[in-house]
């Protein structure tokens, strides 16, 4: 039988108490509280520390003149005679605590007897430890700096506010102790009263800081560290002097360029493998680090201001670099012969693209940006057909919908074919590709008894490695390394930076071919990477919540809506669709190649000298 409330005269110093733990906990123990009062009939109090409480016997002002009242604290009985602390008021009508410490925590039950009736009332009281605050509030809203007198007797003079001006120095704050004139932000709420809590009207970045109150003694009250967060209405946006047109390239026939495109592009492919294989440590990849970075290098041409410098660092291009689309443009169409790079961006058809943005986009990539169209499913099958005939319908199914709210879609595709310059035997023979643990899977077979083929084991990588030539001045680089662990493959891929790997193909180039038995699995791998883990490791992810896109659309702020890469890659007697693959074994007393194992691929334009195609194959 426990009391449902308390009249609010008799507590009022607690219930301003428990006002303030309100303010500093927010809506947290708010929450808390009610379902305590829902859940449970005991009245249950929070006081700060030093507050003064008085818990009242009985709710009703009803007549127990006459009755034995008894307090009684976590079981024990409290001496009405006491003069501590706690002391028993108006013979047990009320139980006064002054001032609260946390000695005081727990339960106290009032007992009243009278005429064979019995009335019992309990409290919980629980005592806030510290008076050591934490206040965020969001700017241009209020802010609550609570400080409470030890006791709750006569106060005979405020409190006084400090403000922490660096480790040392404390600047008094200017209080207003009448809050009728409104242009005074701080204002003392409860002048002359134990409660000597602050208000902070209109928040500003300013405020944020550590504020101290004590008493006019100097005795240190409360310490109260204001954290003021910006407020959710994001500033107006403008594009001022910033939609203009990317730089003109000075010197187009300068012979810097291309090996600079070259140097990214390496840089780039092995980067983003790494990041790959991170969050797939043992399952097939594929990517075409290409068509990543043309999609990155079209964005780029509107991008502006750190949305271009955070895309030119994640695609390791130069800041000044003025003649990278010139380049891309160059690498294209020499290498249009075996490889096809598409691009496009469709955008909302409420916004208007800038002129010079889809002008150089013509120029550069090729490509016209295009309006979404009116429903998801019409734009879903729009892109996906514009995918499927880029690729040669390898893919045919890149995105499952378009949201309404899509305002931007950047895609590239690119596809790949290069025949063998050596065939392999017609007529389809079966192998076992041992997996990493070591399972065996029955795969079709790619079997040459004497292929002509530059390998050899390169220490650096410890793998074995083997190179096919292929059409149109590619060829694609097969690494096997030692053995089928994860162990032995994750150390290869460790080896594998830009550095490594172009010492590697010029050292296969060096190598003058031989008959060698080789073996690969007959592969079709179709793979789409995780572009949202992609982008967060390329530092990449604030495009997803605010992109600088001032040179593709000046009049709002842009968020990228959607990025996505798929790859696919065949190996069949003819050569490589679309992608690449093959690996290696180790020397036997004749030479033989075996990739029936897990193993790495990149599939190289020897001609550009930059990687097309890099995966992994552990499960064909
Ligand atoms: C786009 O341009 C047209 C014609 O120039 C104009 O009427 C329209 O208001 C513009 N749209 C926006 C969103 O500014
Ligand atoms: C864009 O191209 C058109 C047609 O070639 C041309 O008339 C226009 O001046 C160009 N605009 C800009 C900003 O370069
Ligand atoms: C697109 O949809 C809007 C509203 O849903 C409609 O008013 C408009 O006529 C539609 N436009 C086209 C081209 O279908
Ligand atoms: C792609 O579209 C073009 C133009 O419509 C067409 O000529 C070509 O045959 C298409 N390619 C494929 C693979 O569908």
């Amino acid at each position: 039988m426990c009391q449902e409330k308390n009249e609010r005269k008799h507590v009022s110093s607690s219930l301003k108490s428990g006002k303030q733990e309100v303010m500093r906990l927010q809506a947290t123990l708010f929450v808390l509280l009610q379902l305590i009062f829902e859940l449970s009939s005991c009245t249950q109090l929070q006081v700060t520390q030093g507050s003064t409480l008085e818990l009242p016997c009985v709710m009703f002002q009803s007549d127990i003149s006459g009755a034995a009242i008894t307090w009684k604290f976590q079981g024990k009985d409290v001496s009405p005679q006491s003069t501590g602390p706690v002391r028993v008021k108006k013979e047990g009508l009320y139980l006064s605590i002054s001032p609260v410490t946390s000695a005081n925590e727990g339960e106290y039950v009032c007992l009243v007897k009278q005429d064979n009736v019995e009335m019992i009332s309990s409290y919980n009281i629980k005592v806030a430890a510290s008076s050591e605050y934490t206040i965020k509030v969001s700017q241009g809203s209020e802010a609550y700096l609570p400080c409470h007198f030890p006791t709750g007797g006569q106060v005979s003079a405020n409190a006084v506010w400090f403000r922490e001006t660096d480790a040392v120095k404390k600047m008094s704050l200017n209080l207003d102790d009448d809050s009728r004139v409104d242009n005074q932000r701080f204002t003392l709420l409860y002048p002359g009263d134990s409660d000597q809590t602050v208000l902070i009207k209109d928040t500003v970045m300013e405020d944020a800081g550590i504020y101290h109150c004590e008493s006019a003694a100097g005795q240190k009250l409360s310490t109260v560290h204001i954290i003021v967060e910006a407020a959710p209405t994001p500033p107006p946006f403008l594009c001022k002097g910033m939609s203009t047109a990317w730089e003109p390239c000075e010197d187009v026939r300068s012979r810097t360029g291309e090996p600079i495109l070259q140097e990214s592009l390496t840089d780039f492919s092995m980067k983003l493998y790494s990041f790959l294989r991170e969050s797939n440590p043992s399952s097939n990849l594929l990517f075409s680090p290409i068509s990543i970075s043309g999609m990155f290098s079209h964005l780029l041409l509107g991008a502006k201001g750190e949305t271009r410098k955070v895309i030119e660092r994640a695609v390791c291009v130069p800041h000044d670099f003025h003649c990278l689309h010139v380049h891309m443009k160059k690498l294209r169409e020499k290498l249009s012969g075996s490889l096809q790079m598409a691009s496009q961006i469709y955008y909302n058809p409420q916004m208007n693209l800038t002129e010079s943005f889809t002008n150089q986009s013509i120029e550069f990539y090729d490509a016209k940006p295009t309006r979404l169209l009116n429903g998801s499913e019409e734009n879903t099958q729009m892109i996906n057909s514009w995918v499927a005939n880029k690729t040669n319908n390898k893919i045919t199914q890149l995105v499952d919908s378009i949201s309404p709210s899509t305002q931007l879609i950047l895609l590239n595709a690119v596809s790949f074919s290069g025949q063998w310059k050596v065939k392999f035997s017609p007529g389809s023979s079966n192998g076992l590709f041992t997996k990493l643990n070591g399972d065996m899977v029955k795969v079709p077979l790619l079997y040459h008894k004497g292929y002509m083929t530059a390998m050899k084991y390169v220490v650096e990588l410890k793998a074995q490695v083997a190179r096919f030539a292929l059409s149109g001045d590619s060829s694609l680089y097969v690494l096997v390394p030692r053995t089928y662990n994860v162990d032995d493959l994750q150390q290869l891929e460790d080896k594998m930076t830009d550095e490594v790997v172009l010492r590697m193909i010029k050292e296969i180039k060096a190598t003058t071919p031989h008959a060698v038995e080789v073996s690969l699995p007959r592969i079709k791998l179709d793979v789409q990477p995780n572009m949202h883990i992609v982008m967060k490791k390329l530092g990449l992810s604030s495009l997803f919540e605010e992109a600088n896109l001032c040179g593709l659309y000046s009049e709002d702020r842009l968020v990228l809506d959607d990025a996505r890469h798929r790859a696919f890659l065949a190996l069949t007697e003819d050569g490589v669709e679309a992608g690449a693959a093959t690996a290696m074994g180790f020397a036997r007393s004749f030479p033989s190649f075996s990739a029936m194992q897990p193993f790495v691929m990149l599939l190289w334009s020897d001609q550009a000298n930059v990687p097309l195609f890099i995966g992994r194959v552990t499960d064909p």
